[in-house]
């Protein structure tokens, strides 16, 4: 979604500044055009080389630099947009009282594109009233900031702020911004349900399923990306939390289905990617069940259908996507389900297809709504949910 798009990526002096490198090489993967403006201090951390080998262009680090193509009124229109990583308290300082006294100041003054500030300092710079001033007089001119994270410091132990948000995170934000003024999923409301319930026989013993959380995982990254007010609820899975989402964890289906009744009342989109357990046993025994010799007997009975039983508590209007996961063809399995749950589009996945299903890091779907079926190659469960999403926007 940023493949090509200008970035400028203005780096003051901290030790935070090694992530920055990472920020360039993820960007740059992402196909972003980064150009990287350091201040004097920045390169007596890091010399500009690393950000030229790693962004391939020129690193720009003077107002004064004779080979520069753009004046730093242009350096400050040319991108779509600044990201400040590490942002010190000195960098946040000089441009909130307007001062440009080094080429990155300059351009921040001229500046006409949207600014994102990741802050890097120690705990008592960041909490200091003349830095907490100085960042919610950016925040009144539209700078927007990500961070920074409580945990420990170069200089040693911190539960306070001032650790610069890591790699990831700034990316995100950074690609949000890209992306929100075009995208149509901006400021909407997207609830997306990811990986297996379990449903317990006693207390180390469950009835589950081997979604891995991947498919709605990587569907609630991109909402984020897009723009979106992302709400993830999810079963059992090992992930990590994805940036800026707002995740309410549940172990069982009827967990699953209280947690999204009250969610689909307020959303624009639901995107139903987990695998709900069909079954739960019987009886949940509190204490653990003894090995027994023989065989055991147990009654399995089914458990609610989050899409069916939540239906009535949408809000109105609200987009539904589900996900239909059939062996063999499964078009008119998919179908039916499209109609029995009230969904406008459902995805179908086929099990037992290579580079396809639970665990994968890939998936090879079809988008199946009254209309259409439009089948898809294999591709990264990322790259199948900006598709979906693509998807979803033309239905909003
Ligand atoms: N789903 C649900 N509640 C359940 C089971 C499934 O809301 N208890 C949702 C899934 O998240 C998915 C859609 O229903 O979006 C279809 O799920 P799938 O497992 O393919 O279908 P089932 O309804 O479980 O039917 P079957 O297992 O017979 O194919």
């Amino acid at each position: 979604m940023i493949k090509g798009r200008p970035v400028l990526l203005g780096v003051s002096g901290g030790i935070a500044i090694y992530k920055a490198c990472s920020v360039v090489r993820r960007l740059t993967e992402a196909g972003a055009t980064v150009d990287v403006v350091m201040t004097k201090s920045a390169a007596e951390f890091v010399r500009p080389v690393t950000f030229e080998a790693l962004s391939g262009r020129r690193v720009l680090t003077s107002l004064w630099q004779r080979d520069q193509a753009l004046s730093h009124i242009e350096l400050g229109r040319v991108s779509d947009l600044i990201a400040l990583a590490p942002a010190t308290a000195n960098l946040l300082a000089r441009a909130a009282h307007g001062i440009a006294d080094d080429l990155l100041t300059a351009i921040l003054l001229a500046a006409e594109v949207p600014i994102l500030a990741a802050p890097a300092m120690n705990d008592n710079m960041f909490a200091h009233p003349a830095t907490q001033a100085n960042i919610a007089r950016l925040k009144e001119r539209g700078w927007a900031f990500v961070g920074p994270a409580m945990g420990d410091l170069a200089e040693g132990p911190s539960t306070r702020p001032g650790r610069m948000v890591e790699p990831d995170e700034i990316v995100s934000h950074i690609e949000r911004l890209l992306n929100s003024g075009t995208s149509r999923l901006n400021g909407k409301r997207v609830v997306v349900t990811a990986g297996a319930t379990r449903e317990r026989i006693d207390p180390v013993r469950v009835v589950t399923n081997p979604s891995s959380g991947k498919m709605g995982y990587a569907v609630a990254a991109a909402a984020f990306s897009r723009g979106a007010d992302v709400t993830l609820i999810c079963g059992a899975t090992e992930l990590a939390q994805p940036v800026g989402v707002e995740v309410i964890k549940v172990e069982s289906t009827e967990d699953m289905l209280h947690a999204t009744g009250a969610a689909v009342a307020n959303a624009d989109v639901l995107i139903m990617a987990a695998a709900p357990s069909d079954y739960r046993p019987r009886e949940s025994a509190t204490e653990k069940l003894p090995r027994a010799d023989g065989a055991i007997q147990l009654w399995l009975d089914p458990t609610p259908d989050v899409l069916i039983e939540t239906r009535d508590r949408r809000r109105n209007g609200m987009i539904a996507v589900g996900f239909a996961l059939e062996s063999g063809e499964g078009i008119d399995r998919a179908r039916e389900k499209l109609a029995r749950k009230g969904l406008d589009l459902i995805v179908l996945n086929r099990v037992g297809v290579e580079g396809a299903g639970f665990e994968s890091d890939t998936n090879q779907v079809s988008f199946i709504s009254d209309r259409a079926v439009a089948t898809l190659n294999t591709l990264p469960k990322r790259a199948v949910a900006e598709r979906l999403l693509d998807e979803v926007e033309q239905l909003l």
